[in-house]
């Protein structure tokens, strides 16, 4: 019998389960400065951004609110499908909301310009994005997202919510997976 866990498909790791913790408790009181006060509504954006948005709201030292949705732009490649499709609404009336979109990572930037315009038309008192990897490379400048936690190359990396088909996203570390996976 082949005994596969999923550490056995990562090629390096990138990001230390260490220097997640670090990075997101600098954001988290990045945030708390900038958001103290505001009550702000953080939402998450299912399934990538669960691990750091639950970290990330522990690091917050000020009221939130906190919410989900959920949308879909990949299948099961390792290739953006370029359509993105919102499966889970706020539950939150957003008007005139502080509200800071959490989200795993900006590749082609197509998601993030799709929520910022989807939410921004409810008319909140701002609308910010944080996402915890940036693939700056792959998209224009103008949808840079407003806080990061590390920027990436072009490589496909699993781990801390992030995943391959489903997989892999229970890694504590940013891992880069082995092409053989994909391919
Ligand atoms: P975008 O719309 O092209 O910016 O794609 C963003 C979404 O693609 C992310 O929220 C991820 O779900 C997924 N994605 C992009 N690159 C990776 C990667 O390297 N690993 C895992 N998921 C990725
Ligand atoms: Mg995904």
């Amino acid at each position: 019998m082949r005994i596969t866990t999923p550490e056995n498909d990562i090629a390096e790791v990138l990001f230390t389960e260490k220097q997640i913790a670090a990075r997101v408790e600098a954001l988290g009181m990045a945030l708390t400065a900038e958001y103290g006060g505001k009550k702000p509504v953080m939402v998450c954006v299912l399934k990538g951004a669960s691990f750091f948005y639950i970290d990330l709201c522990r690091q917050m030292n000020c009221q939130i609110d906190m919410d989900f949705i959920s949308v879909s732009s990949y299948g099961a490649e390792a290739q953006s499908s370029g359509v993105v499709r919102l499966v889970k609404d706020l539950d939150t009336n957003i008007t005139g909301r502080h509200v800071v979109l959490v989200e795993d990572i900006i590749d082609s930037g197509l998601t993030l310009s799709y929520l910022r315009e989807f939410f921004g038309a409810r008319r909140p008192a701002s609308i910010r994005t944080i996402s915890f990897l940036d693939k700056t490379a792959r998209h224009a400048s103008e949808l840079k997202t407003d806080y990061c936690g590390f920027e990436v190359p072009d490589v496909f990396v699993v781990g801390y919510g992030l995943d391959y088909a489903s997989y892999y996203r229970n890694l504590p570390y940013i891992g880069v997976l082995k092409p053989e996976v994909y391919s």
